[in-house]
């Protein structure tokens, strides 16, 4: 309770208000770095704080004992959220997370633009209601799924299963949460299995995969859950990515004519892997095969799943060679890294998805508030961009102590967890001058809300090319909304309703 009578929110509860930043300005000026009793946890708000705490090696994205949420650990959703760099740490998951950049670094932003303002367009043509819906998640995922060789329809259908799939991330997901997550997970590698299996290989002038940009966090790399059940699921080895002894890597790719993919000889290293994180006894050794993937997408015939063809999808859901963009450059990136083992490559790029839909939505949604706020920005890009600072879709993340971490005299105890309010950093006056104020075009801006450090967002600028592309196209038509939406109840993305 404040002075003036009010109740104080926590970091937590702050995301959804109308406007949590003065809120946030107090914490940056008051209590940069401190542990907040209602949360149980850490805080950090001020620039300084943020940045120690993400670049922290004793500081982990999962709490040591539960790598895996409990409600999902043993489904498909939770092996597919155990392989994401997303939410693990130690040397194979950084070498993967260097593959994982590496292929969004080299996403086609132009053909990412004009297929979410295509789509954005065709939306607004039906007529009726503008479908926010539609418009902030459902097309940012159809056009990422379109960049991972996904054709009409299937993308359609992989926007929305990862709708299910990230119901089951929140802690305060329900059992039929879970459930719909682990049905949408086994279809998402339906989807997508295939286009990976058969992606040509990137071009060979590519350059050299090294330790990647995460810099390599100490071990204690977390576990896919155990065997999905039911039916088979290959024989794969959570974050398994190249070896770790410096020994040639293998193809990832099967060289077969015919089979168009997948990856020859066992190849899988998980010497750097804990070994609590082994998967369980009966999976087999099929890591580093086609067949592997095949399996792990529960598909037969190379490139073909049972299923696939069938329901609301008409006709094929990827013809022969259109499995290009992303997914493409995933495999390439892949095998210059010697990352052989296909089953985390295909959870990452369910991950492209997952990590696109809330986020994304968050900023499109809040670019549309900041123009109905009177935002005077001609350039929508612009507009975007300071809005990422300015109004973070991602309010804050979390950090799970395997170790002690000091900070401002302060010390973080093994098992206590840290709130990173990365919102707050970004408007510290210590690093961000008149942090308050809406600059697009700001020059050279301090952002934390793509994270920072070995975990730091590798697909910033695909979002801003997105979002950009939708409210750009919302302007054009004339659309505006309220200024004063009430928000999602989500604990870390900021989402108006729209
Ligand atoms: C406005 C949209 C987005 C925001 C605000 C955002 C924010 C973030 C943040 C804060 C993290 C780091 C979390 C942490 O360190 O705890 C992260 C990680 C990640 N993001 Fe994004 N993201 C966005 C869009 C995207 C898109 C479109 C993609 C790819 C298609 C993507 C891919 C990833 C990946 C793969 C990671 C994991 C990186 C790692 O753990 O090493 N993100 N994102």
């Amino acid at each position: 309770m404040s002075a003036a009578g009010t109740v104080t929110p926590t970091p937590v509860e702050a995301v959804r208000l109308a406007d949590p930043y003065p809120f946030y300005a107090r914490l940056v000026a008051e209590r940069p770095f401190a542990f907040d009793e209602a949360l149980g946890a850490w805080v950090a708000a001020d620039a300084a704080a943020v940045r120690a705490v993400l670049g922290a090696g004793a500081l982990r994205v999962r709490p040591v004992a539960e790598p895996v949420p409990a409600g999902i650990a043993g489904t498909p959703a939770g092996e597919v959220f155990g392989e994401l760099v997303r939410m693990t740490d130690g040397a194979a998951a950084a070498r993967l997370k260097g593959v994982v950049a590496q292929a969004l670094a080299r996403a086609d932003l132009g053909r990412a633009g004009a297929l979410a303002a295509r789509y954005t367009r065709e939306a607004l043509a039906r007529g009726g209601d503008v479908p926010c819906e539609e418009l902030m998640f459902g097309i940012p995922a159809r056009v990422v799924a379109t960049l991972s060789g996904l054709t009409e329809g299937a993308d359609r259908e992989a926007a929305a299963a990862i709708g299910d799939f990230v119901r089951c991330i929140p802690a305060t997901a329900t059992s039929a949460d879970h459930r719909a997550a682990a049905r949408a997970a086994v279809r998402l590698r339906e989807l997508l299995g295939p286009p990976l299996t058969s992606a040509p290989a990137a071009s060979a002038q590519d350059t050299a995969c090294g330790p990647g940009p995460a810099g390599a966090a100490p071990d204690a790399s977390p576990a896919s859950g155990p065997t999905v059940p039911p039916g088979p699921t290959g024989g794969r080895e959570a974050g398994a990515c190249g070896p770790a002894d410096g020994s040639a890597p293998a193809p990832l790719r099967d060289s077969r004519p015919g089979t168009g993919g997948g990856t020859p000889g066992s190849g899988a290293s998980a010497s750097d892997a804990a070994p609590a994180a082994r998967p369980a006894a009966g999976r087999q050794g099929a890591a580093g095969t086609a067949a592997g993937l095949r399996a792990a997408t529960g598909g037969g015939a190379p490139g073909v799943c049972p299923g696939v063809h069938r329901g609301s999808v008409a006709g094929a859901p990827y013809a022969a060679g259109r499995a290009n963009g992303l997914l493409r450059e995933l495999v390439g990136a892949a095998e210059r890294a010697g990352c052989t083992d296909p089953g985390p490559l295909l959870s990452n790029a369910i991950g492209f998805l997952s990590q696109t839909y809330d986020a994304t939505a968050g900023l499109i949604g809040n670019t549309l508030v900041a123009l109905a706020r009177g935002a005077d920005a001609p350039d929508t890009g612009a507009l975007v961009r300071e809005v990422v600072r300015y109004d973070a879709p991602v309010q804050n993340t979390r950090r799970f102590a395997a170790e002690p971490f000091t900070h401002a005299g302060s010390t973080v105890e093994p098992g206590q967890q840290v709130l990173v309010v990365l919102a707050a950093a970004n408007r510290d006056p210590a690093v961000n001058p008149d942090p308050h104020a809406l600059s697009p075009g700001r020059v050279n801006p301090a952002v934390f809300t793509f994270g920072a450090g070995a975990h730091r967002c590798p697909g910033g600028e695909l979002a801003t090319a997105l979002a950009t592309a939708v409210v750009g196209e919302l302007r054009r038509a004339g659309w505006s909304t309220t200024t004063t939406p009430a928000y999602r109840p989500l604990a870390n993305a900021r989402i108006p309703l729209l």
